[in-house]
């Protein structure tokens, strides 16, 4: 935390040109566009309202390629808007809860809702696991928007 205190963003790069940090929103938003879209098609799937021609288990093994990419987009772009100012964004509560529930979503996609999705499981189990990822990806899209809010 000493670090972050100390820290000038002045002397950031993000801050002293006018492209760097709206290309990073961008690579932000493609990130979390690319990584969520592509576990919610196996959610609707999961829940049995949508890519019933491919099970649950093709569906996860087809796009996990795409949600890892969109994964390493946010992990990079992130990082990088949160380097402009980071005191700023550790002060914020939004910030904090998005992130909270970020560590749980990436935990629980790839641990129970993978074995889950593997598991050609139907009916309630799997629709649980799909709502509660549903909601887990929802508060971290709601944690970033209201950054800017709180
Ligand atoms: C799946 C993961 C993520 C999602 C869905 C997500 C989503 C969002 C959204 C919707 C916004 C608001 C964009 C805007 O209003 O322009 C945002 C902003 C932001 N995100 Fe993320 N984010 C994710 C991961 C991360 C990570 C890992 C970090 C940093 C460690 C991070 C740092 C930030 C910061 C600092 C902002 C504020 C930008 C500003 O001040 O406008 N995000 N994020």
């Amino acid at each position: 935390m000493a670090f972050f205190l100390a820290y000038d963003p002045s002397t950031n790069p993000l801050n002293s040109n006018e492209w760097a940090f709206p290309v990073c929103e961008v690579m932000h938003i493609i990130g979390f566009a690319t990584l969520i879209g592509t576990i919610t098609m196996v959610d609707l799937r999961l829940l049995g309202v949508g890519m019933k021609k491919e099970s649950a288990a093709d569906l996860v093994r087809d796009t996990a390629p795409w949600t890892l990419f969109g994964l390493a987009l946010v992990l990079i772009s992130g990082p990088l808007i949160f380097s402009s100012d980071p005191n700023l964004y550790l002060a914020n509560i939004s910030f904090r809860f998005k992130i909270t529930c970020l560590v749980l979503a990436i935990i629980y996609n790839y641990t129970i809702h993978r074995k889950v999705a593997l598991s050609q499981t139907s009916g309630g189990l799997a629709a649980v696991v799909a709502v509660i990822s549903l909601a887990l990806w929802a508060s971290v899209v709601f944690g970033g928007i209201f950054i800017a809010f709180v």
